[in-house]
């Protein structure tokens, strides 16, 4: 695999105006969603899901790339179809989701590492074999009272640039998430001062491992004031914010990053890249893409409810949601 390789799917990745639909929630993440709406639990309930994203009609005219989980690349629809193939066949590249979780950082109460490099070579062969051109890895940043500590932006930051160095190995673009989470208390210049670090740290141990920084992208959070910080700032200063951390940190040689949602909801995810793109975008060296799973999937789950009889009017939320992040690509997402 030539480097070359890697730095064209990256940017066929964040080309115009499409963005990454993140389908790769675990079991237990996706039965927490079904839960609240009395779907049902079961492996047959998780493959109905998918199988209504990857089959929703014209997702690929807003979707660049879908990232999996290890059960989804291994699924087929009630036709037999397997889900990578009808992704192709919509002109969307299929990525995987490689870490194995967030687990509790021992002597750092509070805190995750996020684990999975253990035999990790092997399985990206493996996924590489089943058609996955990209794959993300996630740490997990809390802020918190005199929290987070340097060593778990550390550990996290070595991780993702292990995995990262590995997945080029393999041929596969590496997606880097390092996620402050909104969760808590905290002020957007608080979350603006964590992230700034975390980015720092974790490109300065990209370097260290030789990523090749063409052929990778960035999915991190945006600035934000804690979900229960009293003084919640408008769209434009959050997107000033996020920008101006972003210039300060990610090399210009980076093709693209694309926001998780973390909890924002579906409009606020949108009405935010919208604005960043709005003021800034043309003067910005890497594409300010998307990569929701919450803020493009939440509101189709909704309308679905585990019902067949629901699945045509989940997939036209679905390819909405979507479609609001592409004009938000273009600075053009009327809310
Ligand atoms: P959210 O957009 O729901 O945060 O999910 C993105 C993701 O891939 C989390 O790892």
């Amino acid at each position: 695999m030539t480097a070359q390789a890697l730095i064209d799917t990256a940017q066929a990745l964040v080309a115009g105006d499409k963005g990454l639909l993140a389908m790769d929630e675990s079991n237990a993440t996706c039965h927490k969603r079904f839960a609240k709406l009395g779907i049902p639990q079961t492996e047959d309930a998780r493959r109905d899901w998918r199988e209504l994203i990857v089959t929703a009609p014209n997702l690929g005219a807003s979707i660049s790339g879908a990232i999996l989980f290890d059960e989804t690349i291994r699924q087929r629809t009630n036709s037999g179809a397997s889900f990578v193939s009808v992704l192709g066949g919509a002109g969307i590249i299929p990525g995987i989701k490689v870490d194995t979780g967030a687990k509790p950082l021992a002597g750092h109460p509070g805190e995750t590492v996020t684990e999975g490099l253990d035999g990790l070579r092997e399985r990206l062969a493996e996924y590489a074999g089943m058609g996955a051109r990209f794959a993300k890895w996630r740490g997990v940043i809390t802020p918190g009272p005199g929290l987070p500590s340097r060593a778990c932006i550390e550990v996290n930051a070595h991780a993702l640039a292990r995995y990262a160095a590995l997945c080029q190995e393999a041929g596969l673009v590496p997606i880097v998430e390092p996620e402050v989470l909104m969760e808590g208390d905290h002020s957007l210049a608080r979350c603006a001062e964590i992230t700034e670090e975390t980015l720092h740290v974790v490109f300065a141990q990209l370097r260290l491992q030789g990523v090749l920084l063409e052929g990778m992208l960035l999915k991190p959070n945006m600035v934000l004031p804690g979900q229960d910080c009293p003084k919640q700032e408008g769209v434009e200063e959050v997107a000033d914010a996020t920008v101006s951390c972003l210039r300060r940190t990610v090399p210009a040689a980076v093709p693209g990053i694309a926001f998780l949602s973390g909890g924002q909801s579906a409009q606020l995810a949108s009405a935010r890249l919208n604005a960043m793109n709005a003021r800034a975008g043309s003067r910005l060296p890497w594409a300010l893409a998307f990569s929701y799973s919450r803020a493009v999937q939440q509101p189709a789950l909704d309308a679905w409810k585990g019902d067949a009889a629901n699945v045509a009017v989940a997939q036209q939320a679905l390819v909405h949601r979507a479609r609001c992040n592409q004009a938000a690509r273009r600075g053009a997402y009327d809310a």
